[in-house]
Formats: structure tokens, C-alpha cells, sequence
């Protein structure tokens, strides 16, 4: 169930929530998705093996809502852009990360889409931002009151400004996406299929490598897990889009504002979608708030 953090509806579900007892939720996690990008995004939501029926809503720039994921969720959220819900065409109702002709997904996300994955345990949770289905937008990963690794996922740039030409989506001459390069070419050895597939037998490729070099904690081909999949046991989750690594990032929990940032001090003023966000309505006791 995703909600939007200044829609009526979210306080309604809210008070639901909370009559109808909040233990049944206790073992739920927040994760908080955040549109750091300059244009609107229709971020996608689906369970694993249940792509059929998800979510979705708009996140104007600067907004964001939460999802509660129910105790032991595995699933994905990513991006579609420039979408379009009168477009009759299912297949491309978005301009990147289509899943179906409305809103709420009804199938799985088109490529190249840069999707963060997550798998919620009880107690340990694993989480990626993955560049094997190509990329549209950056994204982050954050958690918030973690133990373990609990490094943050995703981007340092964006990819669409460094897209191999052979790999480039573009749309009125504007380049919207980057296509892996198994998407692209459909060769067993980029695709780690055949007799490459499996870990001792397909390598990066260098385009691969060049998605690694913008989206260092990102998984690039079919078998970079090892070094992407990140363990952890948190509270709850960040998911920004169009925000890097670096980028400083405010949760509103119980009446506090939490910051932080993985390097370093930074003045407030860098982060402009801090205060943009803040503009926005605070729905006060409501989860998370930027
Ligand atoms: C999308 O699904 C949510 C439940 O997850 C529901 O509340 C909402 O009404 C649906 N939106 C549309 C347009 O069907
Ligand atoms: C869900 O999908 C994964 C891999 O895609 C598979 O291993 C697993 O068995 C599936 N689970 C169910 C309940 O279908
Ligand atoms: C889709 O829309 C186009 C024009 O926008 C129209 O010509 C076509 O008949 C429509 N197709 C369906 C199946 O509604
Ligand atoms: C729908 O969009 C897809 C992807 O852009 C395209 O391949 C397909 O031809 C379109 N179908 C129709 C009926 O326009
Ligand atoms: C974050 O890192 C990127 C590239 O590594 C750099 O261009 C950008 O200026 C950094 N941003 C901040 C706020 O430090
Ligand atoms: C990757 O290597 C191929 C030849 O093996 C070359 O044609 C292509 O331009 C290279 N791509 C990048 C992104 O370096
Ligand atoms: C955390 O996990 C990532 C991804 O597996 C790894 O690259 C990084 O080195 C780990 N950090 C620590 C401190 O163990
Ligand atoms: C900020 O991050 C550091 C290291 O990642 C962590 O020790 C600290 O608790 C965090 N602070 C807040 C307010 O989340
Ligand atoms: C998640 O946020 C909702 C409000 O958006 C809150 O009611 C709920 O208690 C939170 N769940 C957890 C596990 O923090």
C-alpha cells in the first residue's frame, strides 16, 4: 500500500492503522521514496512473483510518500518517466519503466529501467540498486537505523549523460535511458547465459564497467551481486531518485528531523530539496516526512 505523504488519504489509512491495533504491523517497514529528480516521476512498485498487481503514484519534484512493506516483503521499485495514462498502448504508456496502462502496475516494469530491490527478513534485510535491466534515472538507497553493513546503494552521476552511443534511448532527441548491453545486443556473453552463465565464466564487459563507474554500489551484469547486494538490519528505508550517494538526506520521524550524509559535513544550502520538500505540508506524527 503506497500513500502519498500529503494526500487525505494517507491520514485515513493512518487512523485505520491505528484502530484497528498497530502490532499486526509491528515487524513492517517504511520505505520512504523521495523524487530528488527535476521532472515528475510514476514510481512502480512490485511484489516478487506478483507482478501483475502492484502499485504506483506520482511523486512531483521535491515530493515523497511512503510505502509500508510488510514484514519478510522481497520485491522492486524504480521509476517511470514521462508517462502518459491516456496513452492507449500498455506497452509504452511511460517513456521508460512502463508496467501497464494505469497507475498501479499490472506488469512488470519495461527496460531500461534502474531498479532498487529489496528482500525484508525478520531480522536481516538485503537491498541493490540494480543496472542489469539498463538505467533511466539515479537512484539511492539509504537505510535509517541499521545494523551491519548498511552502506548506502546506487549513483554517483547519471548514466544518461555517459551512455555508450550503441546503448542510448532518446526520445525528441533527448536521452532517456541506457540499454544494457544484453538488452541491446542479446549476446550469452553479456547476458551470462550459455556457456557463460555463471559466476566463474561471465565478467564485466566494458560496458558494464562503465555503468560500474557511475553507479559504483549498483549491481552492473547478471553476476555482480557479490559486490552489490548490501546486508542489513534496519528500521526503515530511503529510496531517493535523482539524488547521489553523497547527498545529504532528512527523514521526519516522531516530531524530529534526522539528517545525515555518508561523507563528510555539508552545509544545508546544497541540499535545495530539503527545503523544497519542507515547503510542502507537514502531515505532523506521520512516518517519515523529508
Ligand atoms: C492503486 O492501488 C491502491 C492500493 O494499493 C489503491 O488504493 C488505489 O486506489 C489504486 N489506484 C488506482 C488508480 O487504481
Ligand atoms: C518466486 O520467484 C523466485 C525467483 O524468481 C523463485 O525462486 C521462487 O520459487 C518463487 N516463489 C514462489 C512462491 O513462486
Ligand atoms: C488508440 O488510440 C488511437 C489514437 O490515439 C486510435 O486510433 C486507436 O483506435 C486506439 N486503439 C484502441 C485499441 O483503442
Ligand atoms: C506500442 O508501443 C510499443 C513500444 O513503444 C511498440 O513497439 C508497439 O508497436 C506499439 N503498439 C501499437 C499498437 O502502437
Ligand atoms: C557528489 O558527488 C558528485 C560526483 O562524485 C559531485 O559531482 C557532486 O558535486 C557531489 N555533491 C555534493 C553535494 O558533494
Ligand atoms: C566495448 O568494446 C567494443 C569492442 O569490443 C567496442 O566496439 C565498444 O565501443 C566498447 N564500448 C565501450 C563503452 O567502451
Ligand atoms: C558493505 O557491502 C558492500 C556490498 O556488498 C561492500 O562493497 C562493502 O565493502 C561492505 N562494507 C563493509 C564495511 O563491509
Ligand atoms: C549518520 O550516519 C552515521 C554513519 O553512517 C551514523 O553513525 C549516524 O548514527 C547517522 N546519524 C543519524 C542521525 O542517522
Ligand atoms: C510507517 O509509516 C506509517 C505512516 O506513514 C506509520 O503509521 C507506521 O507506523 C510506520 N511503520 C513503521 C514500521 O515504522
Amino acid at each position: 500500500m503506497a500513500h502519498h505523504s500529503t494526500s487525505p488519504l494517507t491520514l485515513l489509512f493512518i487512523f485505520i492503522l491505528m484502530a484497528s491495533g498497530a502490532k499486526m504491523y509491528a515487524r513492517a517497514k517504511n520505505i520512504t521514496i523521495v523524487n530528488v529528480c527535476k521532472e515528475t516521476v510514476w514510481p512502480g512498485v512490485i511484489t516478487q512473483n506478483n507482478s501483475y498487481q502492484g502499485d504506483g503514484f506520482t511523486l512531483k519534484p521535491g515530493q515523497s510518500a511512503s510505502y509500508d512493506a510488510p514484514s519478510g516483503w522481497s520485491g522492486r521499485i524504480w521509476a517511470r518517466t514521462g508517462c502518459d495514462f491516456n496513452n492507449n498502448n500498455s506497452t509504452s504508456t511511460c517513456q521508460t519503466g512502463s508496467c501497464g496502462p494505469s497507475i498501479n502496475c499490472t506488469g512488470p516494469g519495461s527496460l531500461p529501467a534502474t531498479i532498487a530491490e529489496f528482500t525484508l527478513g525478520g531480522d536481516t534485510d538485503f537491498y541493490d540498486v540494480s543496472l542489469v535491466d539498463g538505467f533511466n534515472v539515479p537512484i539511492m538507497v539509504r537505510p535509517f537505523g541499521g545494523k551491519g553493513n548498511c552502506s548506502t546503494a546506487g549513483c554517483d552521476g547519471d548514466l544518461r549523460q555517459s551512455c555508450p552511443s550503441e546503448l542510448t534511448v532518446k526520445a525528441n532527441g533527448k536521452v532517456i535511458g541506457c540499454r544494457s548491453a544484453c538488452d541491446t545486443f542479446n549476446r550469452d556473453q553479456f547476458c551470462c547465459r550459455g556457456s557463460y552463465g555463471d559466476q566463474a565464466t561471465c565478467f564485466p564487459s566494458n560496458y558494464s564497467s562503465s555503468f560500474k563507474q557511475v553507479c559504483p554500489a549498483a549491481s552492473s551484469y547478471a553476476f555482480d551481486d557479490s559486490t552489490s547486494v548490501i546486508t542489513c538490519s534496519a528500521e526503515q528505508y530511503i529510496v531517493a531518485f535523482c539524488a547521489s550517494r553523497n547527498q545529504t538526506v532528512c527523514s521526519y520521524h516522531d516530531n524530529k528531523l534526522f539528517c545525515n550524509q555518508s561523507k563528510g559535513l555539508k552545509s544545508f544550502s546544497q541540499s535545495w530539496w530539503l527545503f523544497l520538500v519542507l515547503a510542502l505540508p507537514l502531515t505532523l506524527n506521520i512516518g517519515v516526512i523529508f
